[in-house]
Order: structure tokens, then sequence, then C-alpha cells
């Protein structure tokens, strides 16, 4: 029988773990910083594609400025719009534990900083997360530029749960219109329809070969690509993010693969793969080792993924990798080595990705749940409003919804103002529902063509929670209007996913297949198109955050719905009241 220490011995060891204890938090709190910025958003005149077009850019970068700081830490950042447009903006993936005032979407946390030099200061603190996140505007379409990296270090430094990188670089992918985004949302709206393609994909914000205009002359393009030089032997962390506006995408680099080891910040059992598969809104961070012959230099590409049946766009664009000493000057007569892009509608690839990443920390997946809803979701029509001049009488305007109804921006207050008011009359209502009105073949090809499940209802309608209730929501995908890959992201929470497959959910087939053990973590799942997933997560942060299809194409047709947290019964449970500078309409 093993004996038992002895109390003595106990109570030293208690006093060891004490010391312990205090020794560690007091280096931790002890290095929490400020991390402390300001961004002038304003006018930027920038050429890509040989010509010249202003954009909306911060502090005159672009892509934006990239914030850096450690678990612990609190980030402010003072913005001043300088622009024409109302602006707005959101830390995707920050749980803003008791901050909600300071999550940033238009409406719903806030009313928009005015332009001609309003501002706000946002404050908020990154404890207990590490890894990549960024934030954008999120007020109309600005984020297509309007956007950077935001990285979590650890609190103690390189304390990675993976061998320490020798290097890292972050590959901001993203989308590139040479119109302003703004009147490209603006035209949609008018005709009821989806926005156009944009012209090219940009890594970095520049647009490489195969990146549009037929730039495939490496030379002419070479100056104007992205280049990561490399040292042989050597790891590197790639913190990838999908700031694209509407789709998502493939990422590889020739002749080199991907040991994912995160995704949305939330760090993954390592998953060894040669292609990255990455929805808007989403981040991996992958290590790369340098292993490949020294002499050559290589393409990184990001190539436009289409889950819908018949759709053509497929715009591609690279960067370079190049190995030290030599980098670009290195042997000029080979070519640059070009990596094999999967088809651009490679579903099983992009499906097979998604679903393969595993969490590695187990914590707390919620094993009772207190509330389960099934909420479909995708596009639909609406009888055009008379204002669009240009929307197609016959066949309505585009309308995106969940659980039938069009999500729409309150005008007059922000949701999370009419919260703490606790007068939400005339701001929204409290009966979004937890399933669908009607029970239907949510998937079939039958439905395609069945116009009466098309019509949607408009309405702001939230799901009221409980102070820490647990929550299981059944994200179901349609093919009213085409069945199409739709990522969905929920502000203030990372949720786990505990399955997702095609067709429609079934309770009695699928329930088995939940990962209870370790589920990956996210704060967006890109919900595969004619398909489902399942998410879980507890409301243990009170506010109101937005849950919304990061297509943004989809955004203003509705395709968002909003959890309202109420306050718990302890003082650290309460939402604190709003800043003093907190934007009102
Ligand atoms: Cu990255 Cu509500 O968005």
């Amino acid at each position: 029988m093993a004996r038992l220490p002895s109390t003595a011995a106990n109570f030293h060891l208690a006093i060891v773990l004490c010391l312990l204890h205090h020794l560690i938090n007091d280096y931790l709190l002890a290095d929490a910083a400020i991390v402390e910025h300001t961004f002038h958003v304003g006018n930027l005149s920038v050429q890509r594609l040989g010509q010249s077009q202003v954009i909306t850019a911060v502090n005159g970068q672009f892509p934006g400025p990239k914030i850096e700081a450690r678990d612990g830490d609190t980030v402010v950042v003072h913005v001043v719009n300088l622009s024409p447009y109302n602006l707005s903006i959101h830390w995707h993936g920050i749980l803003q534990r008791l901050s909600c005032w300071a999550d940033g979407p238009n409406m719903v946390s806030q009313c928009p900083i005015r332009p001609a030099a309003g501002t706000y200061t946002y404050r908020f603190n990154v404890t207990g997360q590490e890894g990549t996140l960024w934030w954008h505007a999120h007020v109309s379409f600005l984020r297509a530029t309007v956007y950077g990296a935001l990285i979590l270090h650890p609190a103690a430094p390189s304390s990675y749960p993976f061998p320490t990188p020798h290097g890292e670089a972050t590959i901001l992918l993203g989308e590139w219109w040479n119109v302003s985004v703004v009147d490209v949302e603006r035209q949609a709206l008018l005709m009821g329809a989806g926005p156009n393609n944009s012209v090219a994909l940009t890594i970095n914000g520049l647009i490489g070969a195969g990146g549009g205009g037929g730039s495939e002359n490496s030379s002419s393009s070479s100056s104007s690509q992205y280049e990561l030089a490399v040292q042989r032997g050597r790891t590197y962390l790639l913190r990838i993010i999908n700031a694209a506006l509407n789709y998502e995408l493939f990422f590889k680099v020739a002749n080199h693969s991907f040991t994912v080891v995160a995704a949305d910040a939330c760090y993954t059992d390592p998953y060894h793969t040669d292609v990255i598969v990455i929805a808007p809104g989403q981040t991996v961070d992958a290590l790369m080792r340098a292993d490949a012959d020294p002499g050559r230099r290589y393409y990184m590409a990001a190539q436009v993924y289409q889950s819908l049946a018949n759709a053509t766009y497929s715009a591609a664009t690279t960067a370079l990798l190049t190995y030290l000493p030599d980098a670009s000057g290195s042997d000029d007569e080979q070519p640059t080595l070009m990596p094999t892009m999967p088809a651009f509608n490679d579903s099983a690839t992009a499906q097979s990705f998604y679903a393969s990443l595993t969490g590695l920390l187990q914590d707390g997946v919620p094993l009772h749940v207190d509330t389960r809803m099934l909420v479909t979701f995708g596009l639909g029509a609406t009888p055009c409003a008379s204002a669009q001049t240009l929307c197609n009488r016959t066949l309505g305007s585009v309308a995106a919804s969940m659980n039938n109804v069009s999500f729409q921006l309150p005008t007059t207050m922000s949701l999370l103002e009419a919260h703490m008011r606790g007068a939400p009359d005339g701001v929204y209502t409290r009966d979004f529902p937890d399933r669908p009105p009607v029970m239907f073949d949510f998937t079939g090809d039958a439905m395609a063509a069945n116009r009466s499940f098309m019509l949607t209802s408009k309405g702001t309608k939230v799901k009221t929670l409980r102070y820490n209730e647990t929550v299981e929501v059944v994200l179901q995908n349609t093919a009213v209007l085409g069945a199409e890959n739709h990522p969905l992201h929920l502000h203030g929470f990372n949720f786990f996913v505990l399955a997702q497959g095609p067709g429609n959910f079934n309770a009695h087939r699928h329930v088995r297949k939940y990962n209870l053990v370790n589920p990956q973590q996210r704060n967006t799942v890109a919900v595969p198109g004619g398909g489902w997933a399942v998410i879980r997560f507890t409301a243990d942060n009170p506010g109101v955050w937005i849950m919304h299809c990061h297509l943004d194409a989809h955004l203003p047709f509705g395709l968002a719905m909003a959890f309202e947290v109420e306050d718990g019964p302890t003082p650290d449970a309460v939402l604190p009241p709003p800043p003093p500078d907190y934007p009102r309409c």
C-alpha cells in the first residue's frame, strides 16, 4: 500500500507550491504591459496593376500596422477617423471579456466613429489568448483595405507547445478592387445582387504573378511581390490570415510542407499538410521547415477556393520564397518553382483540411448543454425595395437569413447600448427562433427550384442567454439559392467544433460523431456547402455578440444574428459601463 506523506511534508509542499505560484504570477504580472497605438484612418493613394487607386488605410500603411502583445497585456488603440466614411474597428477573435464596448461591429457594439476626426479609444486585455488574430474595419466593405495583424505572444517568451521556430512571418491574404469598395457595396445593394468580384488577390497587400492584370512576366512582377527570405535548415512560423472579403483560399509553397499548430489563436494538435485551406476571418499558424534546394527560388501561392457549383472566379496570386544568403540574387537561369494548386473547386481537399484539425488544449468542452438550437442559413430573396432602382423586379433582391430572419442593423442606437439601458424597444426584439419556422429537406436539389422557401422576413432579433449557459448550435447550410460554404464567425467567444458533414444534420446519426475529447476551437467555422457543423460554447461573457457570415457579400444581405448574454450574479460577471468617449448615434 502506498504510504501517505506526513502532514508536515504536506505542509512544506504546500508552502513551496504557494511560493512558486506567487513567483510565476509576479513574473507574469510584473511583465504585463500596456500596448498603445494610434490609428489615423484616412485616404491613401497606392499603385496596383499599373494604376493609381485611393483607398482607406491606417497610418498611411497598407496592410495596416501590426499589433503585437503578450498574453496578459492591455491593448489600447486610439482611432482617429480622418476618412470620409463612418468607421469602426473590430479585433477579430479577441474575447473581449467584460469589454464588449471595444468589440467594434458597427451598430452592434457601437455607433460608428464619425468622419472629420471622430475618435474612439478601444481598450481591452488579451488574457489567456495566444496566437494569430487580426483587426479590421467592421462597417460597409472598408475592411478590404483597413486591416492588419494582431499577434499574441505567450507571456513567457517562446513558451509555445511546439519547438521554438527560428523566425516568423505574417502572411495577410486579401482581395483587390480597382474601384472604391464603398461603391462596390453600394452598387450591389442597389442591384439586390452579389457585388462585383475583386480583380486580384493580394499577399501582404501586394499582387504577384497570376494576380490579375496578366503580370505573368516574372521580371516585372517580382519587384512588386512580397518576398520571404529564409535560411536552409531553419523552421519558420507562418502566421496566415485570410483578410479577403469574399473568398476562401488555398495556400501552398512550392516544394515545402507545413505543420499546422494553431487555428484562430487556438493551439491544435500538429497536423501535417502541403496545402492550407483558410476561410475569410480565419487564421492558421503553420511551421514550415526550409529544407528545399537553396539554389532555387519558390513561389508561395494563394488561390480562390469556390464551393458554389458553376462558379467561375478562380483568381490566384503569388509571393516569393528565397534562400539566404543569395536570396533574390540566386541562380537566375532557373525558373522560380510554382506549387501545383488544387482545382479551384476542390471541395474534397478543403473539407478534409477543415475537418482534420483537432484541439491541443482541452480546457472544458461543456458536456452538459442548457440550450440547443438548430439554425439554418443561406441565401434567399425579398421583393425589391423602392430605393433599389437597379433591382431585378422578377427575381427580387438577394437576401440572406438565419432561421429565415434576415438580420437588419438598427439605425438609432447600437444593440449594446440598448441592452445596457435595458430598453430594447424599437432597437431589437428577443425572439430569434431556436429552430427554423419549417423543417424541410434543407440541402436537397429540389430546394433550389422551390421559391416558396426563398422568401425571408427582415428583423433585428437576438437570442438571449443567461450568464454561463452552455449552448449548442447546429449550423445547417441550406441549398435554397445554391449550396455554398459559409464561414460563420461568432464575436466574443471561441467555440468547440464538435462535428461537421455534408447533407442535412440528423441527430440520430450524427451525435455519435461528436468529438468531445479534443475538438478544434475556433472563432470562425467554414460550414460545408450543403452541409452542417455543430458548435458548442459557454456564454460566460456578458454583452451583445454578433454571429455572422464572414463573406462580406452576405453580411449586408442579412446573414447574421446576435446573442445577448445577461450579466452574471457576481461583480466579476457584470459588464462595466461604457467608456466616456463611447460613440453614440
Ligand atoms: Cu472578422 Cu464580425 O468579424
